[in-house]
């Protein structure tokens, strides 16, 4: 969480900072801050709010600058204040930070005790004032650094500056995610590297570990603790990724425009492997007989990703024919989790970065499990440390509720079930080339849905006073109901429950009564005429049916409201059925007046615990 953006050049101005932050503000929005260089004084601008409200007290935006540091803040420690918004600054020295610093406490008594006075209640502030204090002890700047850091516990990401070295901006990378952006003489750092494509392709992506010295004269990069320096030219890459592609390019809110790009998303990722769907299995870097005797998998995942697991597990036990467990990470590493030798573990994440998910890796993988992760950020953390990757092609995912991120797991997971169950003998070659076929129909499908898109719009003023909702669905679509209801409460804050459709009588029925709208994800398939049932059950006490399904016909006398999608694979009746939750989600959402991109206590990568 939180976003952090530095800047050191000589074509640099506040504005850039801005910039740098705004694309950074889906990351927290709570409290914002710059500051910078003015000469060699340091000019420090921060306020609670988001950045519109920093913009307004900036003298100018178009003001030159050859350095400066900006942060925008989910807080953790410390309400969102004008005191608690970063950058923190003691004795001219700023610091931006995403992450947190886990002995504070003990770092703040002990600065305390020495008479340093502290201005915020925050994790971060301890960090300026133990560089300060290591300053007066004669230290060098880079040593005052390297020595506060050395007393750190946690994770974090640090932007340094300093009246004292003011041709030098520091950056440290030790648990939460940085890059370095390089064009020219310009040098940058970023939480992400979206924030950054607008001036330059080339990275270097930092390890944890990396104490990095950016000025005119370049990068240097040293391991902090080893105080090796590191050749940077083997960390650089070229990301070509256009930065329209992070712009909102005329759609309101980056999440309708993400819903609309998901049938090129889900193009992209299937196009990776679709002239040979065995060759994802290249991405294992697993022998074909390790391959074979795989007699597990565990996959591990938070909010969307989970659902897209769970997805995943239906279509990996039916075509691979192997069993899967499926954990939410923040509960797998605590239950002391049973990993046998052939168990394939499997994290999902989009960002690369949560940290739950993170730390169940590690769990598995210092349990000699071989970790695959299916992720979307090129060098992220999980991608980094994971035995192999299969990235997901939905490119950057700006909107803080998830949608392209989660079709693009549903077609990476689906290659991958496709391609195992043929490698295992469990596929006939004419069942695999049918189910190609039938994965490359499926951006088409997509489209077609999107086309319901301005009658949602429409219908979704019906629904907006709703105090509850509940979205019901059966096997391959119950996680589908559950990912309708997550999207629904996370930007319309209505409350909101998904359940499979046959466990609706042992509890949620209850809170059927008049009016309540009661979602169900019903294409025909081998369980449709029991959901048929369920629907009666609920039209019996009163409540609204609005059911998704490609039998309009079957509903139209039961539902109010029918959202027609087309028949596919019911495998992958998941791709189409998903989209009419997520626009419904939206247009409710927007006309009950809320920023559906930065919904309230969230934020897109959430890097603590
Ligand atoms: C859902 O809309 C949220 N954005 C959230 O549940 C998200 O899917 C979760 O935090 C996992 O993120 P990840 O895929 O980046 O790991």
């Amino acid at each position: 969480m939180c976003g952090i953006f530095g800047y050191i050049g000589r074509n640099g101005s506040v504005n850039l900072l801005l910039e740098g932050l705004k694309r950074l503000e889906y990351r927290g929005y709570d409290s914002a801050g710059i500051a910078f260089l003015n000469s060699t004084r340091l000019s420090l601008y921060k306020t609670r709010g988001k950045i519109s409200d920093l913009e307004d007290l900036l003298p100018s935006t178009e003001r030159q600058i050859n350095i400066g540091i900006a942060h925008t803040r989910w807080a953790t420690h410390g309400v969102p204040s004008t005191e608690n918004a970063h950058p923190h600054a003691v004795d001219g020295i700023a610091v931006v930070h995403n992450g947190i610093i886990e002995n504070f406490r003990q770092l703040r008594q002990k600065l305390l005790s020495v008479g340093c006075s502290f201005s915020s209640e925050t994790d971060t502030e301890v960090v300026p004032h133990l560089i300060a204090l290591n300053l007066k002890k004669g230290l060098s700047m880079e040593e005052a650094i390297r020595a506060a850091i050395s007393e750190l516990q946690g994770s974090f990401a640090l932007g340094i500056l300093s009246e004292r070295t003011p041709d030098t901006l520091y950056a440290v990378r030790n648990g939460s995610p940085l890059v370095i952006g390089v064009d020219g003489d310009n040098y940058f750092f970023a939480s992400d590297i979206p924030a950054v494509l607008p001036y330059t392709k080339h990275f270097l992506i930092l390890e944890d570990g990396d104490f990095c010295k950016l000025n005119c004269r370049g990068v240097e990069i040293y391991n902090l603790y080893e105080k090796r320096l590191v050749e940077p030219g083997h960390r650089m890459t070229v990301i070509d990724i256009p930065a329209s592609q992070a712009e909102k390019c005329g759609y309101e809110h980056f999440m309708l425009k993400e819903i609309f790009e998901q049938p090129g998303a889900v193009m992209n990722t299937l196009g990776e492997w679709m002239d040979d769907p065995l060759s994802i299995l290249d991405e294992l870097h697993l022998s074909i007989r390790d391959m074979i005797d795989i007699e597990r998998v565990q996959i591990v995942a938070c909010g969307t990703s989970y659902y897209a697991g769970l997805v995943g597990r239906y279509i990996i036990e039916t075509l691979a024919r192997i069993p899967v467990d499926i954990d939410i990470a923040s509960e797998y590493r605590y239950r002391n989790p049973i990993i046998k030798k052939k168990t394939l573990f499997i994290s999902i994440t989009q960002s690369g970065e949560t940290a739950d998910t993170l730390a169940a890796q590690r769990e598995a993988k210092s349990r000699n499990a071989h970790v695959l992760t299916i992720c979307n950020v090129v060098g992220s953390t999980a991608a980094r440390e994971a035995d192999s990757v299969i990235y997901t092609r939905a490119g950057p995912e700006i909107g803080v509720a998830s949608t392209k991120s989660f079709t693009t797991q549903l077609a990476a997971l689906s290659v991958f079930a496709i391609a195992v169950g043929m490698k295992r003998g469990i596929l006939s070659r004419e069942e695999f080339d049918s189910l190609k076929r039938h994965l490359m129909k499926v951006p088409e499908a997509m489209e077609k849905v999107l086309r319901l898109d301005g009658w949602i719009k429409e219908i979704s003023g019906n629904f907006i006073n709703a105090r509850d909702f509940l979205f019901l669905g059966r096997g391959i679509n119950y996680p589908i109901a559950m990912e309708g209801a997550l999207k629904l409460k996370e930007i319309s804050y209505i409350h909101a429950e998904g359940y499979p459709a046959g466990e609706m009588k042992h509890g949620p029925i209850a809170l059927v009564e008049d009016g309540v709208p009661v979602v169900f994800v019903c294409p025909v398939d081998a369980l449709f005429v029991k959901t048929l049932s369920n629907i009666e059950e609920v039209r019996a006490r009163g409540g609204r049916v609005i059911a998704v399904t490609d039998d309009p016909e079957c509903l139209r006398d039961k539902a109010e409201i029918v959202m027609t999608v087309p028949s596919i694979h019911s495998l992958l009746s998941p791709f189409v059925t998903v989209i009419p939750l997520q626009l419904l989600a939206y247009h409710i959402a927007v006309l009950r007046g809320h920023n559906v991109d930065q919904p309230r206590n969230l934020a897109k990568s959430v890097t603590v615990e």
